[in-house]
């Protein structure tokens, strides 16, 4: 590893390129963690932090660093700064604005038997006995399906909920401020727009407990602009997480005969969702901006510097886990961080815990018990910030 030091900054690696961390991150989050757990790496222009410890350290210290970063390219994207780039007060009330959704009870009462409907419906038409890729035949489109109900936006189309997170992705990542990708968004934004003002209205006429409409008949709303750059955040948020679960849960079960075996007849479905998530992170990095001059770990961390927590490496850590680089549904309970830390702390954690632990995996392998990889060699994960595999076929038996 090209590593220059100087006295007092965190290493300099010149080395490590996202094209790298895009394809097998792991490897060299295990070596970071061994060698240099604080890292400025030129290729990302942030200083990477691996240890479990630190990750979580910056998350619960929001004063000392800052999600609001004001160059970032998801507000052109967004054309709003969404509440996932705000901090204190303002965070706050707009997350709070969209809180009543996101209760146990209204995810028991309202969104369970929704969710298990969607379930049912799309489990029932996947073909018996055929290969299919559970990418675009299943995770996807479940995901979209649960997320329009959630957001109050049903009669968004499944394919236009993923194009949609897809573009808003793209933006929010497009640090070279390419034109064209803008344009994309400034389309989807169109779209999206015009959908939520037409769902407001009929929110105002008949109240329900999704997102848009606790947002917009609230007693003291927050600006409409900021109703829809947190509904896009959900969008852009909520699809590919509970998606690459998803698919990295199963791929993690059928590649992984005994457990597989052991969940269906124990039911250890919540225990395989937790460790899926552990184990390929599906969020895998998130960012933060130093307020203050500070320390980590001894190195002198400049204000103005952009640490980058990287929770796929903190949910590795070898302090915590014994050989995390391995799916183990059985290993001994133990926090992780694959749904963040402090006042950023997934709003969506017990709705993806619902949806997939106890309503989907039970679902699918109940009416496919003989599931199997088609090829296992196929399945390529990818991804540095968001990551998942990309297809996975499976034979539905
Ligand atoms: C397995 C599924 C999921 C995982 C692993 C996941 C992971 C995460 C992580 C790591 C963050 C924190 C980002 C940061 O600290 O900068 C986050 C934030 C967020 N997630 Fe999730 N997420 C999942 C599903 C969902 C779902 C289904 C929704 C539903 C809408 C959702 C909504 C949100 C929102 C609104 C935030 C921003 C919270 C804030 O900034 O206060 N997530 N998620």
């Amino acid at each position: 590893m090209a590593i220059t030091t100087d006295t007092r900054l965190a290493p300099l690696d010149e080395q490590i390129t996202i094209r790298q961390l895009t394809d097998d991150p792991y490897p060299i989050y295990a070596r970071l963690r061994r060698e240099a757990p604080v890292l400025r790496v030129k290729s990302v222009g942030r200083t990477l932090l691996t240890k479990a410890e630190d990750t979580k350290y910056v998350k619960d210290n929001p004063g000392l660093f800052s999600s609001d970063d004001p160059n970032t390219p998801m507000k052109r994207a967004f054309r709003a700064h969404t509440l996932m780039r705000k901090d204190g007060e303002e965070h706050a009330r707009e997350r709070g604005a969209m809180a009543p959704a996101f209760t146990g009870r209204n995810i028991k009462q309202c969104w369970e038997p929704i969710y298990t409907k969607v379930a049912e419906e799309y489990v029932a038409r996947l073909p018996r006995g055929e290969t299919v890729d559970l990418f675009t035949a299943l995770a996807g489109p479940f995901a979209a399906r649960c997320l329009t109900h959630l957001l109050g936006i049903p009669e968004a189309s499944d394919e236009d909920m993923q194009r949609w997170s897809q573009i808003l992705i793209d933006g929010a990542g497009n640090f070279g401020w390419t034109d064209a990708l803008f344009a994309e968004c400034d389309k989807a934004n169109d779209e999206m727009d015009a959908l939520f003002i037409a769902a407001a209205e009929r929110h105002r006429a008949e109240p329900n407990q999704s997102a848009l409409s606790v947002m917009v008949n609230a007693e003291d709303p927050i600006p409409q602009s900021q109703i829809h750059s947190n509904i896009k955040i959900a969008i852009g948020g909520g699809i590919n997480e509970p998606r690459d679960a998803l698919l990295t849960i199963v791929y993690g079960l059928l590649s992984n005969p005994d457990q597989f075996e052991a969940a269906k007849r124990d039911g250890l479905w919540m225990e395989a969702f937790e460790e899926g998530v552990r184990w390929v992170a599906p969020i895998q990095v998130s960012s933060r901006l130093v307020t203050e001059d500070t320390e980590i770990r001894g190195f002198h961390i400049p204000k103005g510097d952009t640490v980058m927590t990287i929770q796929a490496s903190a949910c590795h850590d070898e302090d915590l886990y014994e050989d995390g680089h391995l799916y183990n549904i059985f290993r001994p309970k133990q926090p992780h961080q694959a749904f963040g830390n402090g006042p950023h702390f997934c709003q969506g954690t017990h709705v993806a815990r619902r949806m997939l632990a106890n309503i989907m995996l039970p679902m699918l392998f109940d009416r496919f018990p003989d599931m199997a990889l088609a090829d296992a060699d196929a399945v390529r994960f990818t991804g540095f910030g968001f990551r998942g595999p990309r297809s996975l076929p499976v034979v539905l038996n």
